[in-house]
């Protein structure tokens, strides 16, 4: 989930200090090592997820974004007809035009020096596509959604192009030294169980497998893949056998259910509501000391439901991250 970024304070300060936008510190491994280890450096956190965006991908098939503060996302063009295709550049080679993730992972991991292990991470194509075709997660009309049923083979052209990439980017990020690799399906809800089943999952499945097979080929380690499908609890039987090792919850689906449907062999993480983030300590501690009672502390990662907001205190991240280490202490001494 997104740790570092606005609600940190010192995340600005940097920003403003080298009067830079958000893709630049991105594109420049140092900046991207140091916001990666801003969160860090507060908090006993169990892990580091490199500072990028998923929408680097899109970037590198020609699309022209940036975000810009008060604004948010802005794309040069957006993808309207199936001729639009034609815009992007299907042979960019990802790990080229993306060295500078490659670089900032490779930095991150000398740096943190075995502290805690570095996810990398990319977009799932659904959520790609959704970003490329409506210009955010918020859209005024389902432009997206509209593509699938008036364009359905292009649709699949764009998806298996994005998963193509998708691939290639992670397994560059597994040789520049990312330990465990997320995808974000972050729109898979809004496409409902049949939908997900056709255009989401098997391009899930695929990246998963993908992977794995491209970096065992290259005689490197496969390294453990988590799939987070944002409100696709519809879709909780599937994930769990769809190829990657832990599933990541949102907050709306309950712990215990979460557990029964996936069954033993996949580890789960999640789903604290980021809006406990607002609620007075004693709330924060009480939920987060229920939560991992129901997730137990085997084949589990303590982790929230999705990102932090932006205007979340930062001392309620401590609070959170300390009470997740006490209690799963406590429990592990019964
Ligand atoms: O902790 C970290 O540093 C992780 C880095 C990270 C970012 N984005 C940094 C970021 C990760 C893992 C992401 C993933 C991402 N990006 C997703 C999937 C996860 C999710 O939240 O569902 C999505 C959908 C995006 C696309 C994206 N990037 C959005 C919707 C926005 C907000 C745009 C707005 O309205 O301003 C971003 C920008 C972004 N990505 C920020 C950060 C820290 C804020 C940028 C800023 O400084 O203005």
């Amino acid at each position: 989930m997104r740790q570092a970024g606005r609600y940190l304070p010192e995340y600005g300060e940097f920003k403003a200090k080298h009067n830079v936008g958000f893709f630049e510190m991105v594109k420049t491994p140092s900046m991207a090592c140091e916001i990666t280890l801003q969160p860090l450096r507060r908090f006993n956190l169990d892990a580091a997820i490199i500072f990028s965006d998923i929408l680097v991908i899109p970037q590198v098939l020609g699309m022209g974004i940036d975000i810009v503060e008060g604004k948010g996302i802005i794309f040069d063009f957006l993808l309207e007809k199936p001729e639009d295709l034609d815009k992007l550049y299907k042979d960019a080679n990802v790990c080229m035009d993306l060295k500078y993730v490659m670089d900032a992972i490779t930095l991150t991991r000398h740096t943190l020096n075995g502290q805690c292990p570095l996810f990398g991470f990319a977009g799932a194509p659904w959520t790609l596509m959704k970003f490329m075709i409506d210009g955010g997660s918020h859209s005024p009309l389902p432009k997206a959604r509209k593509w699938l049923k008036v364009y359905p083979e292009a649709s699949k052209t764009l998806l298996n192009l994005l998963c193509e990439k998708t691939v290639d980017y992670l397994v560059g990020q597994v040789k520049a030294g990312a330990q465990i690799l997320q995808v974000f399906d972050s729109c898979a809800g809004e496409l409902g169980p049949d939908a997900f089943q056709e255009y989401s999952l098997p391009y899930l499945k695929d990246i998963a497998y993908r992977t794995k097979e491209k970096l065992m080929e290259c005689q490197v380690e496969p390294v453990p893949m988590v799939v987070f499908a944002k409100d696709a609890h519809f879709a909780l039987d599937d994930l769990a056998n769809s190829g990657y090792d832990v599933v990541s919850l949102d907050w709306t689906i309950k712990p215990t259910h979460a557990r029964r449907v996936v069954g033993k062999h996949v580890s789960l993480q999640g789903n604290l509501d980021p809006c406990l983030l607002y609620a007075p300590e004693n709330e924060l501690k009480t939920e987060v000391k229920s939560m991992l009672k129901k997730f137990g502390t085997q084949r589990y990662i303590a982790n929230l439901g999705h990102g932090v907001h932006k205007d979340v205190n930062p001392d309620n991240v401590r609070m959170f991250v300390d009470a997740v280490h006490m209690y799963s202490e406590e429990i592990n001494a019964i």
